[in-house]
């Protein structure tokens, strides 16, 4: 298959999606979500932004010595210090990438970078030639340019192929292209820079608009062959392209296309559940692909017309994407050695035999209560066994709510701050309500609750519920999980590590801040 043949799949969840507000991911869940990926088949990894914070550093250094299959990549902006923590961290990846940018727009090279055009070429051309002294496949992209000048996009990018890039990136940072307009632009550049057939074009699309799958499929039709693209199209605002809306679009039409790319589709539903399971983000019922309802036939008609010919009103098979894959992994008798080797399947090891015990300890607890365990459970288990990297200073002890029919709600709760543990209760408008009053007795966080929601982990009343809590405190805003076959519990669980995560520091460097 020639490269015009081939759509390479960059997924950008860990670093593009993880600049959502709220949507932080530990070393542990990244090296999750990079074996999901893996699987997948995704030919990109972008793992983060190195030089964002020693945490973001040493988790794709993880997800580097992770993954055998698809390069890993980090981001750098086009300076010294970037690049050089990016080599670092990728040291240990199979196959490494360099990601480096500088803005392109006008406005942001006069207001952000304070710049010059003409510096800007030259400080790209430094930052590429300084990232291929590290790695053979540096990726270029020139911020903003969505909103950039044709002429100075032909000469940065000519410039940074001369100087050793392999793929040049054209991001619609702000989300403001429309899709005719996106696909000139990426047409133009490929006929106009003269040693366009060196590199391979690339397309990275926010959503403020809700454009950016449109927009991405305008510039594959008008030659790119590299989009970037995130699991339920999370990302920075409004979000990114979604990869599952690129992937299954150039599949199904293939006609249209004339395009192909590595993906198991099989893997879609199961990645975009662990990614929202994990980011606490969770997928709207009429996602296409991946929402709960995109395969469901509501209407008479519908239903009718599916049972005589299924292709009168479905043009992708749900299997083919995922749903009902999930199958029952383990059980009550499942033994210590199934259980961890399942989990090492899933990309999660232990450091220590006390994790591992401690995780077993909550699987048998578990698979007493629900009989049938799932992958979806266990990837739910592991995330409440929390990462080292989180200071849990609160942890529920016991919790005790009571509602009844025309009586108030009301919950008791025992937590413990690490030193201490302390007992408060409270009425609510229901248990849950009641339940985070009586922790907030205690600890009194004055935090404001964004967002709370409920979701199924599996199929089935004995499902575990799997709640996510936004709180927001002095402008940081963090996502708390918790799931529990009791939702009440499940709740708390949730609130009480959201409160954990408002107790971390986590300080980052945002990557599109000025670095020159
Ligand atoms: O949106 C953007 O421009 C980016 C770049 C850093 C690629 O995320
Ligand atoms: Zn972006």
């Amino acid at each position: 298959m020639s490269q015009q043949d081939r759509l390479v799949i960059f997924d950008t969840t860990m670093r593009d999606g993880e600049q959502s507000p709220g949507a932080s991911m530990t070393k542990e869940e990244k090296v999750r979500i990079g074996k999901a990926l893996e699987k997948m088949r995704v030919d990109v990894m972008e793992a983060g932004f190195a030089a964002a914070s020693p945490g973001d550093f040493e988790s794709i250094q993880a997800v580097a010595a992770a993954v055998r299959e698809s390069t890993v990549c980090s981001l750098a902006r086009a300076v010294d210090r970037d690049i050089e923590q990016a080599a670092a961290a990728l040291a240990k990846a199979e196959r490494a990438r360099i990601h480096t940018f500088i803005a392109t727009s006008p406005i942001h090279m006069k207001y952000k970078l304070r710049m010059e055009p003409n510096a800007v070429i030259e400080q790209a051309v430094y930052a590429v030639k300084k990232a291929r002294g590290f790695v053979g496949d540096v990726e270029f992209s020139c911020e903003d340019a969505g909103r950039s000048e044709i002429d100075f996009l032909c000469r940065i990018i000519e410039a940074a192929i001369d100087a050793g890039a392999s793929t040049i990136n054209i991001p619609d940072t702000v989300g403001y292209a429309i899709p005719e307009e996106f696909g000139n632009t990426v047409r133009t550049l490929l006929e106009r820079i003269p040693n366009a057939d060196k590199a391979i074009f690339s397309v990275h699309c926010h959503n403020d608009l809700g454009l950016a799958v449109a927009n991405s499929l305008a510039a594959v039709s008008n030659g790119a062959r590299q989009v970037e693209c995130t699991i339920n199209g999370l990302g920075e605002r409004a979000g990114n392209a979604a990869l599952e809306e690129i992937v299954m679009a150039t599949r199904t039409r293939h006609d249209l296309f004339n395009i192909h790319t590595d993906i198991d589709t099989t893997q879609i539903v199961p990645t975009s559940r662990l990614v929202s399971g994990i980011t606490g983000f969770p997928v709207q019922p009429n996602k296409a692909i991946v929402g709960a309802n995109a395969f469901a036939h509501e209407s008479g008609i519908h239903q009718d017309g599916v049972l005589k010919h299924r292709e009168t009103y479905e043009i992708m098979k749900a299997e083919d994407v995922g749903w009902g894959a999930n199958k029952m992994v383990m059980g009550k008798h499942s033994g210590r050695a199934a259980f961890r080797s399942r989990l090492q399947e899933l990309g999660v090891t232990f450091d220590t035999d006390a994790g591992l015990n401690e995780a077993f300890g909550r699987f048998k607890e578990l698979a007493d209560k629900k009989h049938e365990i799932f992958d979806e459970d266990l990837q739910a288990l592991v995330s409440e066994t929390r990462s080292a990297s989180v200071a849990e200073k609160y942890s529920l002890v016991s919790l005790e709510s009571r509602s009844a029919t025309g009586e108030t709600p009301v919950a008791e709760v025992v937590i413990s701050d690490g030193t201490k543990e302390h007992r408060s209760k409270s009425d609510g408008s229901g248990p849950v309500d009641a339940s985070f009053k009586a922790i907030e007795e205690t600890v009194q966080s004055g935090a404001n609750l964004l967002l709370y929601s409920v979701n199924a982990i599996t199929e089935g009343t004995d499902s575990q519920g799997e709640v996510t809590v936004r709180l927001e405190f002095g402008g940081r805003i963090v996502n708390g999980s918790g799931a529990d076959t009791d939702i009440v519990v499940a709740s708390a669980k949730a609130y009480i590590h959201a409160l954990n995560l408002l107790e971390s520091s986590a300080d980052r460097t945002h990557p599109q801040s000025d670095g020159v």
